[in-house]
């Protein structure tokens, strides 16, 4: 595997191999795995914000002994007017060996990799609404740690999903891993008018029976001015709260890719509660970036 630019392009069992190196990561001595790639360099370049994958980048990173540096756009020479393409040839010529690239734009990504003639790996650390194949991998691996086969389970996702990479990447990866029944509720605005997957009707009918419940936030630095939703109310009509997360199965876990809206897509009693696997998904989240980044580096 040179890059990773959409989850869709790794196979069921590419993704099971990663899970299991994954769990390899989990107990083996960070001592141990600083020797695996001694030399090695990573940039990460971010032009948008973020807590949780550029930190879980580097801690994975560092973990595997590769030294990564994350170029701060703001004080970077992209404010003067340099090329992306340019900063990027730039960044290459320092000898680099992978490059973690999260854009507001979609599929840039790719682009980037045909300027770099494939020479230099690229990850997708999120472009746009389009991908975000490292949380979908994180995400997955996840549901895989509770519930093993994902063939017999219904996974329930509400939220803003029409701008969700998060979502994008999830439902790939889980078609790929052929589970049994996506099912998805947000208001018309912001469901993807072209989806093979059930529409719920009603909140409660999208909850009902799921193994997996999927809470998105609004994106709202990608939404439309004139968008016509009530926002004020969406906890009331698309909120998870403990009375409705009792519809679903008794042993069904609740996830969230972060960052979390408290108190407008899932309460506090939930996002602490006993279903909750939130702060699982964020551990994960570098072992899984280990798992990866030393399968494309090996
Ligand atoms: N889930 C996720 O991508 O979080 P950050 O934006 O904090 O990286």
């Amino acid at each position: 595997m040179k890059h990773l630019i959409d989850i869709k392009a790794l196979s069921a069992e590419k993704i099971t191999a990663l899970f299991a190196q994954a769990q390899q990561f989990n107990q083996t001595p960070i001592k141990e795995t600083r020797k695996l790639h001694q030399g090695r360099s990573a940039i990460a370049l971010f032009f948008e914000n973020s807590t949780r994958t550029l930190t879980s980048f580097q801690l994975a990173c560092q973990r595997l002994g590769i030294d990564i540096t994350a170029l701060n756009i703001e004080h970077s020479s992209t404010q003067k007017g340099e090329t992306l393409c340019d900063t990027l040839l730039t960044l290459n010529a320092m000898q680099t060996d992978l490059f973690i690239v999260r854009h507001q734009q979609n599929n840039i990504q790719q682009e980037m990799s045909s300027w770099l003639n494939n020479e230099t790996s690229i990850i997708n650390a999120g472009d746009g609404t389009n991908q975000h194949p490292t949380q979908g991998l994180l995400d997955l691996y996840t549901i895989w740690q509770y519930k093993q086969d994902f063939s017999t389970l219904k996974v329930a996702i509400i939220g803003d999903i029409k701008h969700s990479r998060v979502a994008n990447s999830l439902m790939d990866g889980l078609n790929t891993m052929n589970v049994g029944e996506i099912s998805l509720f947000a208001p018309d605005e912001l469901i993807p008018s072209k989806t093979k997957h059930l529409k719920a009707s009603d909140m409660n009918t999208c909850v009902k029976d799921a193994d997996v419940v999927v809470m998105l936030r609004i994106q709202k630095e990608r939404l439309p001015e004139d968008l016509n939703v009530d926002f004020a109310q969406w906890h009331e009509h698309y909120g998870l709260t403990n009375e409705r997360l009792k519809l679903a199965k008794p042993e069904a876990i609740v996830m969230h890719p972060g960052p979390m809206n408290r108190g407008i897509e899932i309460s506090d009693e939930v996002a602490d509660g006993s279903q909750s696997v939130i702060w699982q998904q964020v551990r994960n989240g570098v072992l899984m970036r280990q798992a990866l980044i030393h399968k494309i580096l090996s």
